[in-house]
């Protein structure tokens, strides 16, 4: 069976073809799929899981989930919803993990992360309708206070109820049940920065919670992403929150004042108050949550782990920057994993170690260039302002002296990363913005492939080549979160931003609603992306997560409706909402009127 990583490599003649292969493949389901004759995904003969064999779907604009014939989706939690004392489901779910209880599939604790807020929803304000926006007085500072608790992260009881044809449910009122908010509770840092006069001894909260990954010692590991947007002084990735201050100019405000462990007044805020910005470790069963600085302060937007020959973390971890491309980092750990240890001694493994910084040869985001090496730089561990500044310090530090430039080092939106299962050597990642060769008038995105020259956890070389690139010819855009549901099935999902979802003239008509998409790695269509589930209108899919067996894909629906303040919406005016999903569906204008939630999902075989 052709390994199609190593024939990208190895015979770049071969690889193009393999890349010429793919479009036109990709060409015939797109095609297919928009004129109702679907192509069935089927691999090859081995894979026998739920999810490797179902006819893909058409693209579609309408304002629903829609997934293949033979799949059924519970809505396990929406936005707001109440899963014990207190404790409500908060909006923008992202990434999830699932732990299962021990020996089981059918039952277990997941974490899900809350990104950001949609304040036209979350909090009735539109910054159109009211520029005045001033977080040290109410009722905005009442209004800030409120979406802190709607960000930070959820652990749920689930299981699989044994009536009702085995849908999802959640275990309310359980021992498991726990949020962590935007202010709350107190987590301790663990790593260089910990102790210097940069952070406090513990911060309030965690936030800005993107992506992430479970780790082989039975934690979660939580991703602070756009943490710059939590200030006074912000640099604002989403354009909702833009608001004109004094006269006409515009000014950088968000939805939020001061980081946590801040308050409104403090005087050290955004980029000179390295608080948030880190990868965060959460004991599932415990809650138990400490911020490990020794992986740099970056717009961490993901993580993904691999254990060394010799039982040293190697975490990979990518810069999803606003505005500007971020960079792509290592890290090894000084200590060992051992099979079997507790929760409670893997969390000191991310505490110390080596960080390096990736730069590409020849460049790491040129249209024309779609291979090359590249090499791993380390950063001063000893030197605390690398890991709370870290891309500042590479720029000063590392770039003039690699003797490259800064487009080297600058990756086009790191959206995630995970190492292939089963490798020690390949690690892939999904750069969201890439343009792709032929260049095309849209970024529409690549997959990447990193290779290791050894599995040695300190090689500092690397090769890479772009596997699937974006476009018409694969049929799908954008990519973000990815997961595998086997060794040879990788998962994506795409994030095209509503600001081109659907739009005329933005090049992505053809994609229209954002989708999750099945790849097979092997077999007769490897490297084919065949469409599996659509998303409602303006939502993006995240936090795909299959559990053991492959019974279950766990899917998050983040940000239905977000496109509506820019739409011309109006506050409680449902009528005037681009979404109601899951409550109703506003293309077909059936269901109930309602604002839009982001929600958890269980899809699973009928
Ligand atoms: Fe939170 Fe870069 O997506
Ligand atoms: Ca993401
Ligand atoms: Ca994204």
């Amino acid at each position: 069976m052709t390994d199609f990583f190593e024939a990208a490599f190895e015979a770049p003649m071969s690889r193009r073809r393999l890349i010429k292969g793919i479009a036109a493949a990709g060409a015939a389901t797109w095609a297919g799929t928009a004129s109702g004759r679907a192509l069935a995904a089927t691999t090859d003969h081995v894979l026998r899981n739920d999810f490797a064999h179902f006819r893909a779907i058409a693209p579609s604009a309408e304002d629903r989930l829609d997934v293949p014939d033979g799949y059924e989706v519970d809505l396990l939690l929406k936005w707001g919803d109440e899963f014990g004392p207190g404790l409500r489901f908060g909006y923008n779910c992202d990434y999830s993990a699932f732990f299962p209880f021990r020996g089981r599939s059918d039952e277990g604790v997941m974490w899900i992360n809350h990104e950001y807020v949609t304040p036209f929803f979350t909090s009735d304000w539109n910054a159109s309708d009211d520029p005045r926006w001033n977080p040290r007085v109410e009722p905005y500072r009442s209004i800030m206070q409120q979406e802190m608790k709607e960000v930070g992260g959820s652990l749920v009881h689930v299981r699989r109820a044994s009536r009702n044809r085995g849908r999802w449910v959640v275990v309310e009122n359980s021992q498991y049940n726990r949020r962590f908010y935007g202010d709350s509770p107190q987590i301790p840092y663990t790593g260089p920065v910990a102790g210097t006069s940069l952070v406090p001894r513990t911060v309030a909260g965690t936030l800005a919670n993107c992506s992430g990954c479970h780790t082989p010692w039975g934690t979660v590991l939580s991703c602070e992403e756009n943490h710059q947007s939590y200030g006074l002084q912000r640099r604002m990735p989403f354009q909702l929150g833009w608001i004109r201050g004094n006269g006409s100019t515009p000014q950088e405000v968000n939805y939020y004042v001061g980081e946590p462990g801040t308050n409104v007044d403090g005087q050290r805020v955004g980029d000179n108050w390295p608080h948030n910005g880190y990868v965060v470790e959460v004991d599932p069963f415990t809650g138990r949550a400490v911020k490990h600085t020794a992986l740099g302060r970056i717009h961490h937007e993901n993580v993904a782990i691999r254990i060394a020959r010799d039982g040293r973390v190697v975490a990979y971890t990518g810069d999803d920057a606003p505005a500007a491309d971020g960079m792509f980092f290592k890290f090894v750990s000084s200590g060992r994993f051992r099979r079997g240890m507790s929760r409670e001694d893997g969390m000191r493994l991310l505490a110390d170690g080596q960080l390096y910084v990736a730069q590409w040869f020849p460049e790491a985001n040129d249209p024309a260039v779609d291979h090359g090496r590249g090499r791993w730089h380390p950063l001063n561990m000893r030197d605390p302002e690398s890991c709370a500044f870290t891309t500042a310090w590479i720029e000063k530090n590392i770039v003039p002296a690699a003797g490259g430039n800064l487009r080297q080092f600058r990756v086009p939106r790191a959206e995630d990363c995970e190492v292939l299962p089963g490798t020690q050597q390949r690690v892939l990642i999904a750069l969201t913005s890439a343009r792709g060769r032929p260049a095309d008038p849209a970024a529409y995105g690549v997959v990447r492939l990193l290779r290791e020259d050894s599995a040695n956890p300190d090689e500092r070389e690397f090769g890479w080549v772009d596997l699937l690139e974006g476009g018409q010819q694969t049929g799908f855009a954008n990519p973000d979160n990815m997961a595998f549901s086997s060794e040879r099935e990788l998962w994506v999902v795409t994030d095209i931003s509503g600001s081109s979802l659907n739009r005329p003239g933005r090049n992505f008509e053809w994609h229209m609603n954002n989708a999750i998409f099945y790849v097979p790695l092997r077999g007769p269509n490897a490297m084919t992306a065949f469409r599996f589930a659509n998303g409602p209108v303006d939502a993006e899919l995240t936090g795909p997560t299959f559990v053991p067996g492959q019974k279950t894909l766990f899917l998050n629906v983040q940000h239905p409706g977000e496109e509506t303040p820019s739409r011309g919406g109006r506050i409680g005016d449902p009528q005037t909402y681009t979404s109601w999903w899951p409550e109703g569906n506003r293309t077909a204008g059936t269901g109930t009127p309602a604002k839009p939630k982001p929600s958890l999902v269980a899809i699973r075989k009928t």
